[in-house]
């Protein structure tokens, strides 16, 4: 069955929300569908998952420091940005969110965001008085204002134990969303067997 990320470059940005357990799943669902996928973290990002393993699902190198000479394969932000053909932030923080709408790149989450033409899905992940946070609503506001696409967090337990919108949408809901900026079928995406890597409710 043909895959339907097939040749796809994917940047899938780990920001520093506790959420970013759940980013190898989407990680090892967008390669199961063919995507190759590029990692880049915040330095907040890697408290929580380490780069090496990110490094390890995806076969290649973790972009952290912008500063760190270039990788094996001699990318570099400008030249990454132009390589994706999507860029993912899943999950994303109130502040990674921010700093986008603000035009901030000082790390290499928001850096390759800025340098990249590609279409942007921004998965948020926070706690519900943040993202009920009037400003969180205007950044979102103004970066879908300007053609960034949002997947709305889902209504849960969050890890604070409270209750409310702010948990990081289902696997299943981000990489359809993917697929379908994509072109590819969102139906398609959901391959049975093999490929199937995660159901919902799994992470
Ligand atoms: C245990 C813990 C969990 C956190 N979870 C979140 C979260 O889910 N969403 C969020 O926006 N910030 C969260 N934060 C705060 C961010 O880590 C903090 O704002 C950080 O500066 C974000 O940096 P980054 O956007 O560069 O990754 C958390 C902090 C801690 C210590």
């Amino acid at each position: 069955m043909a895959k339907d990320l097939e040749g796809k470059t994917i940047l899938l940005g780990v920001t520093g929300s506790i959420a970013a357990y759940k980013a190898p799943a989407i990680l090892r669902k967008l390669k199961s569908l063919g995507a190759d996928v590029i990692v880049a973290m915040t330095k907040a990002g890697t408290e929580f998952v380490t780069p090496l393993t990110f490094k390890a699902l995806s076969g290649n190198s973790v972009l952290v420091d912008m500063f760190e000479p270039a990788t094996e394969w001699q990318i570099e932000h400008v030249i990454l940005a132009q390589k994706v053909d999507l860029v993912l932030i899943a999950p994303a923080t109130a502040n990674i969110i921010g700093k986008i709408a603000s035009g901030i790149a000082d790390d290499m989450v928001s850096l390759t965001v800025m340098a990249a033409k590609a279409s942007v899905v921004i998965a948020p992940a926070m706690n519900v008085n943040m993202y009920e946070n009037p400003i969180v609503g205007e950044n979102i506001k103004k970066l879908e204002g300007v053609g960034y696409t949002f997947v709305e967090p889902g209504v849960g337990v969050l890890a604070t134990g409270v209750e409310g919108r702010g948990r990081l949408a289902e696997l299943e809901e981000i990489v359809e969303k993917v697929c379908e900026l994509l072109r590819a079928s969102p139906m398609n995406c959901d391959l049975p067997g093999e490929g199937n890597l995660v159901r919902k409710g799994e992470i």
